[in-house]
């Protein structure tokens, strides 16, 4: 009887110890949630408006650009909107450094990276 009853004790406390892995599993899930969709908030079409600034270079058809010297401009157009987001922030952070992508870069706000990622992202075009 005694042995019975240290098992279900033993039993009731393996339950009780399970239940904060159980927890904190779900809420990681929520967080990896609720980051995907952070990461998805660019707004294509605030984007576009925010494109004036970058068209001048990569809207060249052949995507080169001839100041200061001739030199290749990547397409941006149809590229993952994480890729593009990451290639910006590495410019702004200076991870990655090109004379003209760093200031530029450096005057965008995260909303901005985001915006003109998933408008690029979306478009076929430049
Ligand atoms: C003065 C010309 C110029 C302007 C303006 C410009 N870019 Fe660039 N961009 C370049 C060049 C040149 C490169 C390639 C640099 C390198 O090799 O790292 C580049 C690279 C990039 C890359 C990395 C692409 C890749 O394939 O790795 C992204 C993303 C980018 N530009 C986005 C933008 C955005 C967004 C804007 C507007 C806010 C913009 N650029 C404005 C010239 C420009």
């Amino acid at each position: 009887m005694a042995h019975r009853l240290e098992s279900l004790f033993l039993e009731k406390r393996a339950l009780i110890m399970k239940r904060p892995a159980i927890l904190s599993l779900f809420a990681w899930g929520l967080l990896l949630a609720l980051t995907g969709t952070a990461q998805a908030a660019g707004d294509p079409v605030a984007g576009k408006e925010k494109t004036a600034m970058c068209s001048g270079c990569h809207g060249i058809e052949g995507y080169r650009t001839a100041y200061p010297s001739v030199y290749h401009v990547p397409r941006l157009g149809g590229q993952h909107a994480e890729y593009l987001i990451k290639a910006l922030q590495a410019y702004k952070t200076d991870a990655r450094n090109h004379p003209s992508m760093t200031g530029i870069a450096a005057t965008l706000s995260t909303q901005d990276i985001e915006d003109l990622a998933a408008y690029y992202a979306g478009s076929s075009g430049k």
